[in-house]
């Protein structure tokens, strides 16, 4: 079965939006393999491994054809660490001396892409990997990657051990923590989180993601496989192999939509808010996925410390992409608060090109820190920024947007006030750049030297890579950082 149009549109309403016309999906199998312009800034860090670009280690052993790669087609959901201890991460280079940064994301073979038929979300999802980097910007794939995985250089791959579990037929990256350690500087030691999201082989109807006007004409016999994504949770003590925590749902999942359909989630609309009284409002969801946990502190309330989640929905009803909070007091048992930042309405955006109009998505949430110049050290402030990927519907793109929060529940954006027209946080690059039809999936990293630096995933065409962007201590405007410096010259 092809999808064209119908996963064409149903692809925009869910990750990058893509420069389709008719082509169908399965026609980016050639797109990728061809090479594609890398004209411009260069600020890429992290692309597909492909024919053109085997690895970014150039020691790629040989005998491995592309099919045996997880990441072949497409990447995307950036998580970067990075260790003040040179010691933190012992990986057995070539070089010896130690790595300070590691990347964990997702990707997606051309294997996967077509012995499912074809019929899974169009998204970057697949298997998680991992790779490392002496400075944050010039990363080495780990191309050994977990014992027990069936592809090499795979983290967290398919489950195949639980048929029944929400995980095997894709899984894809949300966050990966070391609760123990501030976000700002992470030191050696503790176990690792990592909150992933998947889908199985139950099918559901395309038309269940389209609103009544949009889906008019699709048949609701077109049906894809993994589109009711949940999340789960897997620990490490090494951030290399993993180990899936069994949740509370049948399918094995921490968070699961909620749908009044399914007698498993029906007790969740009974959860009270945290003062125990006020109940919740939910609405009934089609999916949850990439979710970012975030640590929660209530100086006020310690007991009411934990955590939050921050997930990527759609509402059932509405068919609205927006972004949702749970929390948690172990980082295991969630529990949801209902929906925190929704697109921007049609009237809201009357007088203004809304860039949110198209739905909310991918966040990216910091606590709120300072900067002192005097010992070099970000200290933590009251609040929370986020940055999340919204799609307008003027042009179907993918812009990266921010928003903040006292409180981590009640979200304003940032761009909606005062401006007439919407300001994106990263806009999408120039005509025929590699990030030029979509930026999204950011993940920020505070720097020693008071700067901050966004990772992202562009996209142009079909084609996804992972770049980066910086914002100067005292800048609002976030630069695209050149990459590719050749390192070999400081030393002439
Ligand atoms: C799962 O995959 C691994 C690696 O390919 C394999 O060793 C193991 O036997 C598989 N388990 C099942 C239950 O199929
Ligand atoms: C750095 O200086 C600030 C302001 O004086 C202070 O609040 C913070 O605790 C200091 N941090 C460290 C690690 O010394
Ligand atoms: C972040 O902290 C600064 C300094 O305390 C404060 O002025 C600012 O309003 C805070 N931002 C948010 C989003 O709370």
């Amino acid at each position: 079965m092809k999808f064209s149009f119908a996963l064409a549109t149903l692809l925009l309403s869910i990750e990058h939006s893509e420069a389709f016309t008719t082509k169908t999906y399965r026609s980016s199998l050639k797109t990728t393999a061809s090479t594609s312009a890398l004209s411009s800034v260069n600020n890429v860090v992290l692309r597909p491994t492909t024919a053109d670009n085997p690895t970014t280690n150039g020691g790629n052993d040989e005998t491995e054809g592309l099919l045996d790669v997880f990441d072949s087609l497409k990447i995307g959901s950036p998580i970067v660490h990075r260790y003040k201890s040179s010691t933190a991460y012992d990986y057995d280079s070539e070089t010896d001396s130690s790595v300070n940064y590691v990347m964990w994301y997702q990707g997606r073979s051309i294997a996967l892409d077509s012995e499912i038929e074809n019929s899974l979300p169009p998204l970057s999802t697949g298997r998680i990997g991992r790779c490392v980097s002496k400075n944050g910007l010039v990363f080495q794939k780990d191309i050994k990657g977990a014992i027990g995985e069936d592809i090499k250089g795979v983290s967290l791959g398919l489950n195949n051990e639980s048929w029944w579990n929400f995980d095997t037929s894709h899984v894809g990256l949300g966050s990966v923590l070391l609760p123990m350690t501030t976000p700002a500087v992470m030191t050696e030691g503790g176990i690792y989180l990592m909150y992933y999201f998947g889908g199985n082989f139950e099918e559901t109807s395309i038309k269940e993601y389209m609103t009544t006007d949009a889906g008019k004409d699709i048949s609701e016999d077109i049906k894809i496989k993994g589109m009711k994504m949940r999340i789960g949770v897997a620990v490490s003590q090494d951030g290399e192999t993993w180990g899936r925590v069994e949740g509370d749902d049948p399918s094995g999942a921490c968070m699961v939509p909620y749908d009044t359909d399914d007698t498993n989630t029906a007790s969740m609309a009974d959860e009270k808010e945290d003062d125990g009284k006020t109940p919740v409002v939910l609405e009934e969801e089609l999916y949850c996925g990439w979710p970012e946990v975030v640590v929660k502190i209530d100086n006020d309330n310690s007991a009411n410390s934990g955590f939050f989640m921050y997930y990527s929905t759609m509402t059932k009803i509405t068919k609205e992409k927006s972004i949702a909070v749970a929390v948690s007091s172990d980082g295991f048992r969630w529990f949801k608060r209902g929906l925190c930042l929704q697109p921007s309405t049609s009237s809201d955006s009357e007088e203004r090109n809304s860039l949110d109009d198209g739905g909310c998505a991918r966040c990216n949430v910091v606590r709120n820190a300072s900067y002192n110049k005097e010992n070099e050290t970000w200290s933590d402030e009251p609040g929370y920024i986020m940055h999340y990927e919204g799609v307008s519907l003027t042009d179907n793109k993918h812009r990266i947007l921010s928003a903040t929060s006292p409180d981590g529940r009640t979200w304003t954006k940032s761009s909606t006030e005062s401006t007439a027209n919407a300001a994106a946080a990263l806009d999408i690059g120039n005509a025929d750049t590699w990030d030029c039809d979509g930026v999204g999936s950011p993940h920020i990293l505070r720097i020693d030297d008071g700067s901050q630096r966004m990772y992202y995933v562009g996209q142009q065409g079909k084609d996804t890579a992972i770049g980066v962007a910086k914002l100067e201590l005292g800048s609002t405007t976030w630069v695209k950082e050149q990459s590719s410096i050749v390192f070999a010259e400081l030393n002439p």
